[in-house]
């Protein structure tokens, strides 16, 4: 399985200013659940937005340019094809992102863990690609109201790429 993992807003906002649109700590529960024992693989500014660094008990798999000491453990590759090299044989390999990362695989993936957040962020700056939902076949869907640790609605999605 090779799944993208994504938060976004209504208007496909990943991100602002290196960071996350807003604190969803189910999301986060939720992010651990799914990639735990396994494999993810992370662009260079992602790594660098993890407040502790690697995420422990995964396989952090970090593609940068940038040198290698400085991303401790995790495997450093220079490409996306040297990232899926090193993963060939792993059960599960899960792309974390961010934008540039997301752009570059959406196509390669076959599952998506979608968290949807009921709003439109105006000062998004990053942004995941557009998605045919033609392609992908809901299977999942999980919907929370807003809460005291949640100021927005939100829904865990997962899809599956349709086949052609
Ligand atoms: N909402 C979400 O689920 C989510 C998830 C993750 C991240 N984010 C957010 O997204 C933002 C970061 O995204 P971003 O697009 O700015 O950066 P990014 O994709 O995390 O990292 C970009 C860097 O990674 C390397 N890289 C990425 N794709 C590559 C490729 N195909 N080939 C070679 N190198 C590649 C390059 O590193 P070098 O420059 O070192 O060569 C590039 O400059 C942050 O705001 C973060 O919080 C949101």
């Amino acid at each position: 399985m090779k799944a993208i993992v994504v938060v976004i807003d209504e208007n496909n906002g990943i991100g602002k200013n290196g960071g996350l649109l807003c604190h969803l700590p189910n999301d986060l529960k939720h992010f651990k659940q799914i990639t735990t024992g396994h494999t993810i693989i992370m662009g260079r500014k992602t790594y660098e937005s993890l407040p502790k660094g690697a995420l422990p008990n995964r396989i952090n798999i970090v593609i940068t340019s940038a040198d290698k000491e400085k991303f401790p453990g995790c495997i450093v590759v220079r490409s996306v094809e040297e990232a899926l090299s090193v993963s060939e044989d792993h059960e599960k390999v899960f792309i974390i992102g961010g934008g540039e990362l997301y752009r570059s695989t959406f196509h390669l993936a076959d599952t998506l863990y979608l968290t949807l957040i009921h709003n439109t962020f105006e000062d998004a700056d990053t942004f995941f690609p557009e998605i045919d939902y033609n392609d992908w076949q809901l299977i999942d869907e999980e919907k929370y109201e807003e809460d005291e640790r949640h100021i927005y609605d939100y829904s865990f999605k997962t899809y599956v790429k349709r086949d052609k």
